[in-house]
């Protein structure tokens, strides 16, 4: 016998077959190299199975410890580094049964007694997916606790808005932080939503159409933590709708915190200079010696781009996929598991860096103040006087054109010089146009008023101690 008949002998489907397969396609079949990562899941999945096949009488009870017995050392051979994975084996839960087998002998040969690799890999993925979720919710509070922080300490900072990246009206640096929160918590909404879909339990469904032994589902749901089992055996081995939907939740993190990347980048220039991150956050350049480069958000913003790629991956790997089972689905592996990572990561390294930000007060009160941010407070004061607000905008722009011209800005132009533009304008007009009194004005639910900031953030820390 040559080794590769030695091999397909060994292999667990190797029955009908009389040749060994292809090297080339065997590699290029096997998933084990990157599925390995699914191995606790599958052991657990397994030790669920073997009990439930326990309770229903199909293995007894002596059996069933053997193979629980059998599958803790393969899990503690996994975690010291000793087992030894073979490609030939296919993939994760080939090489698990095998080694089993090895281990306490032909009761292991019992473990796949009414199930299949199909329900076995939905199940193992959505166990997967359920605990890295919950730790990448858990880096998303980590994130938000430090936004809140740093929101407190800059609730009453002035800096300017920008709409068009142009300098629109004075806004509190606080309540700019406060936005972000804003978009993380839409995004840890949307993990505990997809969660849901998440946890609902395959296994059971076989191959595809259930199973001749008579199983307790519910039974094996409740031991692995699932809400439920799912309703039909076809859905259950083809679905693949959770990961999708994990990997568009994930893609809007992403989309948030490269826009987040994309502000720190440039407030972080010189030529804004409203913002220092901490050394340990940045790297220098080999060539130019003055260089303090952001690399961080810079590379979070790009990271972005794989992670779309995956969602579309997954759309695309799923469009017009047959029921049931399909080895396509093989395929959804990587791209999760690599949006996984990535959001893990690119979470990890904000919730670190978030807290360790330093605001310029000064270089952001300049920019409010050269932006003539102040000129809606000064047309709302003229409507407050009874000019109707198409007049009052008129007036206001020829104000603004002086400024321009005499380089000086609203606050400082003085009454007659204002009042060359209209009439009505009097002494009290600079409690408006100084930039607190602009942002203070603004003192409603969801406005930038630093009471109402710091109002949305005793809020924000209710939620998160809720
Ligand atoms: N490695 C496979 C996967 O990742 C497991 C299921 C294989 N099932 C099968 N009948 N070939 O999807």
């Amino acid at each position: 016998m040559t080794k590769n008949q030695q091999d397909t002998k060994h292999k667990p489907w190797g029955g009908r077959f009389s040749e060994a397969t292809d090297a080339f396609v065997e590699a290029f079949t096997a998933s084990v190299e990157f599925d390995k990562r699914l191995y606790k899941q599958d052991i657990a999945g397994s030790m669920a199975h073997a009990q439930m096949l326990e309770k229903v009488g199909v293995l007894t009870k002596e059996e069933s410890r053997q193979i629980q017995d059998g599958l803790n050392q393969v899990a503690s051979e996994i975690e010291s580094g000793q087992f030894n994975w073979s490609v030939s084996l296919e993939d994760v839960h080939m090489n698990v049964e095998s080694r089993l087998t090895e281990i306490i002998g032909a009761t292991g040969k019992k473990l796949h007694t009414g199930r299949s690799r199909n329900d076995q890999v939905a199940t193992d993925l959505r166990l997967y997916l359920r605990e890295e979720l919950d730790q990448i919710a858990a880096e998303i509070r980590r994130l938000q606790a430090g936004l809140l922080d740093l929101a407190e300490r800059e609730a009453a900072t002035i800096m300017p808005g920008f709409t068009h990246l142009q300098t629109a009206q004075p806004v509190t640096f606080g309540h700019h932080l406060m936005a972000w929160f804003e978009m993380l918590e839409r995004d840890f909404s949307r993990l505990q939503d997809c969660r849901k879909r998440i946890n609902v339990m395959p296994l059971g469904a076989a191959a595809l159409a259930g199973t001749t032994y008579p199983i307790d589902r519910e039974y094996s749901a409740t031991l692995l933590g699932f809400d439920k089992p799912t309703a039909n055996s076809l859905d259950s081995v083809s679905d693949r709708d959770f990961a999708i939907e994990f990997c568009a939740a994930g893609s809007l993190i992403m989309t948030h915190l490269s826009r987040f990347s994309e502000e720190l980048v440039l407030w972080t220039s010189a030529q804004f200079g409203f913002i220092q991150l901490p050394d340990r956050f940045c790297t220098g350049s080999s060539i130019m010696p003055q260089k303090k480069n952001p690399d961080v958000p810079e590379l979070v913003r790009g990271k972005t781009g794989r992670v779309n790629g995956h969602l579309i991956s997954l759309l695309t790997l799923m469009k017009a996929q047959p029921l049931a089972y399909n080895k396509d689905n093989q395929e959804d592996k990587e791209p999760l598991f690599d949006t996984i990572d990535t959001l893990k990561g690119c979470l990890r390294a904000y919730a670190d860096m978030v807290p360790a930000i330093v605001a310029n007060h000064e270089q952001m009160r300049e920019a409010a103040m050269r932006g003539y941010s102040t000129a809606t407070d000064l047309a709302d004061y003229a409507v407050r006087k009874g000019v109707p607000f198409r007049d009052a905008h008129e007036i206001v722009g020829k104000a603004v054109a002086f400024g321009i011209e005499t380089n000086k800005d609203l606050s400082e132009l003085s009454l007659e010089e204002l009042q060359q533009f209209s009439a009505i304008i009097e002494q009290d007009v600079f409690d408006i146009l100084t930039l607190e009194g602009s942002v203070s004005a603004r003192d409603h639910l969801g406005g930038t008023a630093p009471n109402q900031v710091r109002a949305a953030i005793k809020q924000a820390r209710q939620i998160l101690n809720g």
